[in-house]
């Protein structure tokens, strides 16, 4: 093995990690804040930076999809492989399901998105109390799991790194 992953698919991997990283900082910070003018201006940053990583993480599907990931290393169990594939497809799974459900409940909350203060992105539902409530709700259930299949995929790759030794990670380096 160790064929490597293409230069396009290793920058749109680390490129999206510190952006998720960063989102998800900002999203638990910001919600605890008292109103103010830049809590307000730190929920417009959030807001446009999750629909950047919304439309990066087409790119990066569409670029998936028409270009095959090298092979998981031969001496991995069956069920190691399933695990892998099974982590993978839940990542791609939130890292398109959390924007949308951000872009839901703003749009249900009533505040609609201008991307970088310039381009309105067009509401997805109607201005709805109740139903704005319940999708914080499910954004932010959705982000704790996300927190957990991350720590789930970097525990993953250290393992690789410094118990299997078999240079996986230099793959995406
Ligand atoms: C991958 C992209 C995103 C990530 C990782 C992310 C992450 C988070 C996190 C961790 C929180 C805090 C949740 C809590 O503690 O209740 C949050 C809150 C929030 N997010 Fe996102 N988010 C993303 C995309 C979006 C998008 C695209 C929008 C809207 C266009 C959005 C709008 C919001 C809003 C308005 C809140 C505050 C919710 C409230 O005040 O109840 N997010 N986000």
């Amino acid at each position: 093995m160790n064929a490597a992953y293409t230069r396009t698919a290793k920058s749109l991997h680390w490129l999206m990690a510190l952006l998720l990283i960063g989102l998800l900082a900002l999203g638990f910070y910001m919600q605890d804040l008292p109103l103010s003018p830049e809590k307000l201006q730190l929920y417009a940053w959030h807001k446009w930076a999750g629909v950047s990583a919304f439309l990066l993480v087409l790119l990066r599907l569409s670029w998936r999809l028409a270009h095959t990931p090298p092979p998981l290393p031969a001496g991995m169990s069956r069920t190691m492989q399933l695990a892998a594939h099974g982590g993978h497809l839940l990542l791609y799974g939130l890292m398109i399901v959390i924007p949308l459900s951000g872009w839901l409940m703003s749009s249900a909350k009533g505040f609609q998105t201008v991307w970088f203060g310039v381009l309105p992105i067009p509401d997805l539902i109607g201005k709805d109390k109740e139903t704005g409530e319940l999708l914080a709700l499910v954004h932010k259930s959705l982000n704790l799991l996300f927190v957990a299949a991350i720590l789930g995929h970097v525990a993953a790759a250290l393992k690789h790194h410094f118990i299997d030794k078999d240079r996986l990670l230099d793959r995406m380096r």
